[in-house]
């Protein structure tokens, strides 16, 4: 039992108390015991309970322990000194324990508020930023070098009318070229006026550009173009066509050819050299392919080891795209004369120039959104 303990279970006279200064520094040790035991316990509302229970406890409290062993007990000569002290005792300890009761509402108030609040020291939420799809990287490169020559970009509707994706392009209905091109037909309501198509490739967007421009004309028209072709290493339905149309009145063949070069040599490096070869669009007369040195064998049809270059078959030139002078015919849709204005026409499949400057061989990769892939072209 501890001293204090003990000293509250006697009456004053057992204590040897008998003066009113005794009294009185009998309970300022009380209230001292009072101050430290506070003072040393965290302000919550356990402690709280804890220490009203300790001294006002009805069956063991401190305070009805001196009322009932020293007050009560006291000599008459005693008791007003005992009475005052008590009273005052009291007093303190119900002010002590209402102060210690606010700081400890006042604690878990902050502890509450600290929850919400942010904390602007911690690491944040990473959130992690995408990237450019390598197509539109390449469209973007694209872009920039005929911007540099004095191209701009148009565009044009993905879906088209039969008109400007074969009729106004010089394909008449019927015209066998048009079965190279399996396409897609929207299947519309009754009634409803068509036929409309996905278009098969950006040409469309020459008709549309020379409808509402007088030459000089200078544009390249990046896009979507559908065909019905099952999916392989070089085949999609959906892939991305860069369509070019520059014409005005005094465009030769050379201004061609010395354009093609520039953005070949621009895109994939100076080393690399252009050849054409005759061939057909019935919206360009003449009409060429344009060729390139084989980029992975640098034109040699020889691979490293010696082995004929896979890429290229060992021809040492690879396939590029479609392109010829405007076909006088075609200026005859669009109200331009055949006589006045020359022009040039192009049209590039820009997954497969991604695909040859970037070393890739499978043209599905474009499509399946695997971030692995993706990441690799940043
Ligand atoms: N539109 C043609 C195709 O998709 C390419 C081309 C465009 C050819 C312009 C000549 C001129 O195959």
């Amino acid at each position: 039992m501890s001293t204090l303990e003990s000293k509250l279970s006697q009456p004053l006279a057992a204590l040897g108390v008998s003066t009113a200064e005794a009294v009185q520094s009998l309970f300022a040790e009380l209230a001292a015991r009072l101050d430290t035991e506070l003072a040393t316990k965290v302000p919550d509302e356990a402690n709280f309970n804890l220490v009203k229970n300790a001294w006002l406890g009805r069956k063991s409290g401190i305070l009805p322990l001196v009322g009932d062993n020293w007050l009560k007990q006291a000599p008459p000569t005693l008791k007003p000194a005992v009475g005052q002290a008590l009273n005052k005792l009291k007093q303190h300890v119900e002010n002590s324990l209402e102060s210690f009761r606010t700081a400890a509402e006042k604690s878990t108030q902050e502890a509450a508020a600290a929850k919400d609040r942010i904390d602007l020291s911690l690491p944040g939420v990473q959130r992690p930023i995408g990237t450019h799809h390598l197509i539109r990287t390449v469209m973007q490169e694209i872009e920039d070098i005929f911007f540099s020559i004095g191209f701009s970009v148009v565009e044009g509707p993905e879906i088209e009318t039969p008109y400007y994706n074969f009729e106004a392009l010089n394909i008449p209905e019927h015209h066998p070229v048009r079965d190279d091109m399996d396409t897609f037909y929207l299947d519309l309501p009754k009634g409803a006026p068509g036929p409309l198509l996905l278009r098969t490739h950006t040409s469309p967007v020459q008709i549309r550009t020379m409808e509402k421009r007088q030459p000089p004309v200078r544009v390249i028209v990046p896009g979507k173009v559908y065909r019905r072709d099952n999916p392989d290493a070089t085949h999609s339905f959906m892939f991305h066509q860069i369509e070019g149309l520059a014409v005005d009145t005094d465009i030769t063949f050379c201004d061609f050819t010395g354009t093609i070069e520039y953005f070949v040599k621009q895109f994939f490096g100076e080393s690399v050299k252009t050849r054409f070869r005759p061939s057909y669009f019935p919206f360009t007369e003449p009409s060429v392919e344009f060729d390139v040195s084989c980029i992975f064998c640098g034109g040699s049809g020889t691979g490293a080891s010696g082995a004929t270059c896979g890429k290229c078959k060992g021809s040492g030139w690879i396939e590029l795209f479609g392109a010829g002078m405007v076909d006088p015919a075609v200026y005859g849709f669009v109200n331009y004369d055949p006589k006045r204005v020359s022009g040039f026409a192009f049209g590039m499949g820009m997954d497969r120039l991604a695909m040859l400057k970037y070393g890739i061989d499978d043209l599905q990769v474009f499509f399946q959104n695997d971030v692995r892939f993706l990441r690799q072209f940043p």
